[in-house]
C-alpha cells in the first residue's frame, strides 16, 4: 500500500470577462477605495458558462500537468456550492467531457473549504488503497447566486476553477496532515436562503444572502488558528519548517493575520485575491497553481494552508510538494471569450433583482 498522495498535476480556469471595482461602482453604492482597503480585491472574473465547463478546463489542465490520460483516473471529486443543476452532479459532467469513463464521480459542498475537505478525504482514500489516481477540482460560478443589490456581499466574490491530480506514491509528499471542522452554531451567518425547503411556486426571484461579515471574520480567525495549531502538533513541524503559506482567499486582512500567526514573510504568502476576489472552493487550487507557475513553490517545499467557509466549515493542512514543478504537457488551456463583458453578464441580474425587491416592498 502506498502511504502518500502526491500532487502530480495542477491547473486552473479563469473566465475571460473581468469586472473591476469601478465597474461595480457603476450600479452599486460602493467604491474602489472601500473594496480595496477592506478586502484587497481589485477585480474579479464573471463566467458566461456553467460551473462544469470551468471545472472541465481546470481538470484537463491538471491532467496535462500530470501527464495522465483521463481514462487513468479512478475518482473525480468536485468541490462546489454552485452546481449547474441539482441532479446530476458537476463531477459526472466533468467525467463525460474529459472522457474518464472508469472514474467514480461526486460533488462535495463544504462551501469555501471544499477543496481542502476534498484533499483530506481523497488522501485518506489513496492511503487505504481504495483509489490511486484522483482528480480534485474546486469550481464555482458564484456570480449567478449573488444578490447584486447587496453591496456587503456582491463585491467579494468571483468565478473560477482550479484542480489537482493526486497519485499514490511512496515518496513523502502531498497532504501530510490535515484537520477539518465545522462551527455549525454559526451556520446562519453565511447563508444563501434558497433551496428545496423554500416555496418554489411562490418564488419571486430573490435569493437573499445572509452575510454577517464581522462575525464570519472573527470565527474564521479562531477556527483557522485552532486548525493550524493542530496540524503543526500532528506533524511536529513548526513555523520555521514552512516555506510558504497558501490560504483561502476571502480577505487580504485575514490572510495578513494568518501570515503573522504562521510567521511566514510577505514574499512567501500567496495572495491573488486582488485579481479574482473570493472564488470559494476554487481559491486554493488556483492559488497553488499560480504559486507553482510563479516559482514560489519549489521542489520539496513544505506549505501550510488554511480555509474557512459557509457552515462555518474550517480546516488546515500541511502539504509537501513533490520534486516536479513543471507540467509534463502544457497546462494552459483557457476559455474562449463569448464577446460579452462582465457588465453585459451582470447588469440584467442586477436589474431583475432590484425590480423583485421593489415588488416585494410594495406588497
Ligand atoms: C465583509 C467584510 C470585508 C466587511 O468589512 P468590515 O470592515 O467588517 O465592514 P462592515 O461590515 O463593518 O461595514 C463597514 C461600513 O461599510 C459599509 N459597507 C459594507 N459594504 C460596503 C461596500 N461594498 N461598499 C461601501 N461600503 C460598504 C457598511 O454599510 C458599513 O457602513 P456603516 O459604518 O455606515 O454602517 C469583512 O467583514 C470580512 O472580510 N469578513 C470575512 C470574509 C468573509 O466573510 N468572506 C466570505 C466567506 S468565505
Amino acid at each position: 500500500m502506498k502511504k502518500y498522495a502526491e500532487i502530480t498535476g495542477w491547473g486552473k480556469c479563469l473566465p475571460p470577462a473581468v469586472m473591476s471595482n469601478d465597474d461595480l461602482a457603476t450600479f452599486l453604492d460602493t467604491s474602489d477605495e472601500w473594496i480595496r482597503t477592506r478586502t484587497g480585491i481589485e477585480e474579479r472574473r464573471v463566467s458566461a458558462v456553467g460551473t462544469s465547463k470551468l471545472a472541465t478546463v481546470a481538470g484537463r489542465n491538471a491532467l496535462a500537468a500530470a501527464g495522465l490520460d483521463a481514462s487513468e483516473l479512478d475518482l473525480i471529486l468536485v468541490g462546489t456550492c454552485t452546481p449547474d443543476e441539482l441532479i446530476p452532479n458537476v463531477a459526472s459532467a466533468v467525467q463525460r467531457d474529459l472522457g474518464s469513463k472508469y472514474a467514480a464521480a461526486f460533488d462535495l459542498n463544504a462551501a469555501c473549504s471544499s477543496f481542502l475537505y476534498g484533499m483530506h478525504y481523497a488522501t485518506q482514500a489513496i492511503r487505504t488503497g481504495v483509489h490511486k489516481k484522483v482528480l480534485i477540482i474546486g469550481a464555482e460560478r458564484l456570480t449567478r447566486i449573488l444578490d447584486w443589490t447587496q453591496r456587503e456581499s456582491a463585491v467579494l466574490f468571483g468565478d473560477g476553477a482550479g484542480a489537482m491530480v493526486l497519485e499514490a506514491s511512496d515518496t513523502e509528499s502531498g497532504l501530510l496532515a490535515s484537520h477539518v471542522t465545522c462551527d455549525a452554531d454559526a451556520r446562519d451567518v453565511l447563508a444563501l436562503k434558497f433551496g428545496m425547503s423554500f416555496d418554489r411556486f411562490g418564488f419571486d426571484g430573490i435569493m437573499p444572502f445572509n452575510f454577517v461579515g464581522q462575525e464570519i471574520f472573527k470565527r474564521a480567525v479562531k477556527g483557522m488558528n485552532t486548525a493550524v495549531e493542530k496540524v503543526f502538533a500532528e506533524t511536529g513541524l513548526t513555523t520555521a519548517d514552512i516555506d510558504s503559506l497558501i490560504p483561502h482567499q476571502a480577505n487580504k486582512r485575514l490572510i495578513d493575520y494568518l501570515a503573522k500567526m504562521c510567521k511566514v514573510p510577505e514574499e512567501k504568502t500567496v495572495i491573488n485575491i486582488q485579481k479574482y476576489g473570493n472564488t470559494s472552493s476554487a481559491t486554493l487550487p488556483i492559488a497553488f497553481c499560480e504559486a507553482v507557475e510563479q516559482g514560489i513553490v519549489k521542489p520539496g517545499d513544505t506549505i501550510v494552508s488554511a480555509v474557512f467557509g459557509g457552515g462555518l466549515t474550517c480546516g488546515a493542512g500541511i502539504i509537501k510538494w513533490g520534486q516536479r514543478v513543471t507540467p509534463i504537457r502544457p497546462n494552459d488551456e483557457v476559455l474562449e471569450s463569448t464577446g460579452e463583458s462582465a457588465l453585459d453578464l451582470i447588469l440584467p441580474l442586477h436589474e431583475q433583482t432590484k425590480l423583485a425587491w421593489e415588488k416585494r416592498g410594495n406588497e
